[in-house]
């Protein structure tokens, strides 16, 4: 699908499907003629989400007209403007339609904002995964219109489009990397897929991948400790983006678990399911890194994974067996389950060195944050308000939900071990947030937030008319406004 911007106005093109946004209650205002009287007598509302087909007259040159719910003026948001778009897609799929126009969805936001969020919806709406169908997704719409009233808001529109899908490619690489099966997302087809990014950037990126021996070199007996059991062998990887004139450094930390089984602290069947999404919080580091370079930043980025797989066998890892972090903390690991936070000890212990500014690490972390916030909201938590604000800022831009949730100093009492520095385990209560309190202690006091996306990682049912069941590419958009505003 090829989307593009042009000025002028809606009725005087050409096309087999032209949409006209209208706001809950205002169709009297928005419609004329035959398309005021149809959708007044069929119970057009407006609605967000609402869509009505109907066939064009000479009015029109298009030869279908749908009706499109904006919802009441005073919800308008971005997030409701991907929602309407992803609801144009949808209906546009299923008609079987080549070419859309609309309008820019509203006037009140900027052209940038609008295009960008019907962008997004549009794009992230159409996503299928299907690598292992027979029968392949054909899209039907090749080519998507927006109209914007004068030539300033195409220029706008046009810088919108441009953010939006750079947004959207990021997104649908961490949902592919997501969606596929852990048989094919071992830790070196991760290598594999940062390697094809630093290809891409022609220079602008580089990276160093550690395998097992170079890790256990540097020191990082957490993280190969949780690789021991595995036959796919673990790899440290950091890609580096450093522009000219860098004047900040930001490093992205992913939980990179190829497949959780949960180690000899085996899973149930019903909870392994899923459990090839613990890479999620990788993947969305990859999702940045492959448009980095496009987003004109003069931020230097650092993105860092520790991928393996934690796995059960002769060879894996024991409830009780103690292994030192690369900085020098020991760990009692008392349930192999806990495998992330062991992981990204030496994640956050390596990404210390580089000296960032700031440091956000993204992970499918605890059932517990899915317990306290349910199946769509990422749960935050930081050392620093300010630089955690900041996250919540670009999240709600983004559409993506987060929620600050507390590290209770109390709490450390959870992670004192009788042989060791720390133990991976804490008490039945609070576990999103003694996980997060686990993970602090290899910050340095830097600052750090570390988000828990362990519930929308993988939506098991639909999430909203963009987001279907599967991988969502959660925190990938987010991590993009946040560099763009850091
Ligand atoms: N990868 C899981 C967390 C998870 C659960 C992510 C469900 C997505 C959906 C993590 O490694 C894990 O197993 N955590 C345990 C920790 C517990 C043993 C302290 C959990 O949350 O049950
Ligand atoms: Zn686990
Ligand atoms: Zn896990």
């Amino acid at each position: 699908m090829e989307i593009s911007v042009r000025k002028g106005s809606l009725v005087e093109e050409k096309v087999d499907l032209l949409v006209i946004g209208v706001r809950e209650g205002e169709g009297e205002k928005a419609l004329k003629g035959h398309l005021q009287t149809v959708a007044k007598e069929d119970h057009f509302k407006g609605k967000l989400g609402e869509a009505m087909v109907v066939r064009g007259d000479q009015s029109v040159k298009a030869k279908r007209v749908l009706l499109l719910g904006l919802g009441k003026k005073e919800d308008l948001t971005s997030e409701s403007v991907r929602e309407a778009a992803a609801c144009m897609m949808n209906e546009a799929e299923r008609l079987g339609v080549k070419t859309v126009v609309a309008a820019l969805f509203d006037q009140k936001l900027s052209a940038k904002t609008v295009a960008k969020s019907m962008v997004e919806g549009a794009r992230l709406a159409a996503y299928k995964f299907d690598a292992y169908k027979k029968k392949k997704n054909k899209p039907s719409v090749q080519a998507f219109t927006i109209v914007a009233p004068d030539a300033r808001s195409v220029a706008q529109a046009m810088a919108g489009v441009t953010v939006g899908e750079l947004g959207v490619e990021g997104t649908l690489l961490a949902r592919d990397l997501v969606n596929q099966p852990a048989a094919h997302t071992h830790p070196a087809e991760l290598v594999n897929i940062a390697q094809g990014i630093v290809k891409a950037s022609k220079g602008k990126i580089k990276m160093k991948v550690m395998d097992k021996a170079a890790c256990e070199k540097a020191g990082m007996g957490a993280f190969l400790g949780i690789a021991q059991g595995s036959d796919h062998p673990p790899y440290f990887v950091h890609m580096r983006y450093e522009p000219r004139g860098a004047k900040k450094r930001v490093a992205l930390v992913g939980k990179a678990i190829t497949f959780d089984s949960g180690g000899l602290s085996i899973k149930p069947a019903e909870y392994m399911y899923t459990m090839k999404l613990d890479m999620a919080g990788a993947a969305a580091v990859l999702g940045v890194f492959k448009v980095l370079t496009r987003l004109n930043l003069n931020i230097a980025v650092d993105g860092i994974f520790a991928a393996c797989e934690n796995m059960p066998s002769g060879k894996a890892i024991r409830p009780g067996d103690v292994v030192t972090a690369m900085n020098g903390t020991t760990i009692e690991v008392l349930h192999t389950d806990a495998e992330g936070r062991v992981t990204l000890a030496d994640a956050l212990s390596y990404a210390v060195k580089l000296k960032p500014d700031a440091m956000i690490d993204l992970a499918t972390l605890t059932g517990a944050c899915m317990v306290a916030l349910g199946e769509e909201i990422v749960g935050s938590m930081s050392n620093n308000p300010k630089l955690e604000n900041k996250v919540l800022m670009a999240a709600a831009e983004a559409g993506e939900k987060m929620w600050s949730l507390p590290l209770e100093k109390n709490y450390k009492r959870e992670l004192k071990s009788e042989v060791a520095d720390l133990k991976n385990l804490a008490g039945r209560y609070g576990g999103a947030l003694t996980a997060g309190l686990f993970l602090q202690e290899f910050v340095e006091g830097l600052p750090w937030v570390h988000l828990d996306i362990a519930g929308p990682a993988f939506a098991e049912k639909p999430m909203n008319a963009y987001t279907s069941r599967g991988a969502t590419g959660v925190g990938v958009r987010t991590l993009i406004e946040f560099l763009k505003a850091f």
